[in-house]
């Protein structure tokens, strides 16, 4: 039988919404945005200033940015794909309250990320480190352009 899917992702600028749309277009999943309680404005995200917003965020590891919104079904789902773009080399600190938020047992969670060139390895080894009780499947960097051909070839793999 085929496994459930749920597709969620944070996205500032749209390029990693972009990706979910198609990943849960060519898998049949649904998607589910993580909402910042406070949205990230221009300044917030200048990584040239260390006094912005996702400077201040991103050097410490204990920020936890609130999440807004109606909650994910993640009960409902075997496989959580789980998209953000790659901040500072690694993955945006409401990834963590995203998965602090949830009870991922059972489940696996796949992670994909945009960037503008880092590959999402690190990414994956940070989660990986600090969640250890749930089950990372590895994770892709997607390159924008990527068809949905090739999204489903890759996403159906989880649904086995
Ligand atoms: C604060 C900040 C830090 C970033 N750090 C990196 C980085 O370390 N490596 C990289 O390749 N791109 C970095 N980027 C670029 C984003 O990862 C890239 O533009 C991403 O596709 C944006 O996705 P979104 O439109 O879904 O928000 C950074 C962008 C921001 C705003």
């Amino acid at each position: 039988m085929s496994k459930k899917a749920l597709v969620c992702y944070f996205s500032v600028s749209g390029v990693t919404a972009t990706m979910a749309k198609d990943i849960a277009d060519a898998i049949g999943a649904a998607t589910y945005e993580i909402e910042p309680k406070v949205k990230y404005s221009a300044d917030d995200l200048n990584w040239q200033n260390s006094s912005s917003r996702s400077s201040i965020e991103m050097n410490d590891v204990k920020a936890r940015p609130e999440i807004t919104g109606e909650p994910a079904d993640v009960d409902g789902a075997d496989v959580v794909f789980l998209g953000f773009p790659i901040w500072w080399y690694t993955a945006p600190r409401i990834i963590n309250t995203f998965l602090e938020n949830y009870d991922f047992s059972g489940k696996r969670v796949v992670l994909f990320a945009t960037s503008g060139g880092t590959d999402i390895e690190k990414s994956i080894k940070d989660l990986q480190n600090t969640y250890t009780r749930i089950h990372f499947d590895g994770g892709k960097k997607l390159n924008v352009g990527a068809s949905k051909q090739e999204l489903r070839a890759w996403a159906s793999t989880y649904l086995m």
